[in-house]
């Protein structure tokens, strides 16, 4: 498809959004109001409004390879002071995806050039949960937990930040979610690491990696 068949889609998609609610933009251009952040893999096979069903205005997205929440990326951390300082999101949803590429090439340790850095954090993953990971044998099986892992560490890292810390400490209501979505079916899934304050953070974080390692590796959801 070319530039101009997308403008076609885009004018179609309009007119029939317009069709249904005349005002639709009108009123979106003059706010957003979302209630929700997305923190998900930049993989084109999941998309953050479709999966869980939401209209324009009502999900603040942010994606990168390997849905990574890194303190030194001012990017994700920009998007996250914004939509909880600013939008005040009630939910941040961490999500990854099984077969995800980027916790592929950090598990294979194949050489991919400058993304390689960015994965670096995997690694560190990899390494902190070797002798777990180590039990499962079959490769695909292994992935898919890592995939998991990885999301788990993720809503971590993203709890014990200081910009959670301050909203929590300021009584914002506001909880972090880790899903991970299956690209076989479609379905996306809670891994319950919900964390809704900054005390319950090492209680989330452990009963999540209790609920995942007590699970056959080899039958993800
Ligand atoms: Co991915």
């Amino acid at each position: 498809m070319s530039l101009e068949d997308l403008l076609q889609n885009n004018a179609k998609w309009s007119e029939e959004i317009r069709a249904s609610d005349p005002e639709f933009f009108e009123i979106l251009a003059r706010q957003q109001a979302p209630e929700y952040l997305w923190i998900g893999c930049a993989d084109s096979r999941v998309p953050a409004n479709e999966i869980v069903g939401l209209k324009p205005g009502e999900i603040f997205v942010h994606r990168n390879v390997a849905n990574l929440v890194l303190q030194t990326d001012f990017n994700c951390l920009s998007v996250v002071q914004y939509a909880v300082d600013v939008l005040h999101v009630k939910h941040i949803i961490l999500t990854g995806h099984y077969g995800c590429g980027g916790v592929k090439a950090a598990l294979q340790k194949s050489e991919l050039g400058l993304i390689d850095n960015w994965l670096y954090a995997i690694r560190m993953i990899i390494e902190k949960h070797r002798d777990f990971l180590d039990t499962i044998k079959d490769e695909t099986a292994k992935l898919d937990v890592l995939c998991e892992l990885n999301v788990i560490e993720q809503v971590h890292q993203l709890c014990s930040n200081s910009l959670l810390k301050s909203a929590w400490q300021r009584g914002q209501n506001l909880k972090v979610h880790g899903c991970v979505y299956g690209l076989n079916q479609g379905i996306l899934h809670d891994l319950k690491a919900t964390t809704s304050s900054h005390q319950e953070i090492e209680t989330s974080y452990q009963s999540a990696l209790k609920f995942l390692k007590e699970r056959d590796p080899s039958h993800r959801f």
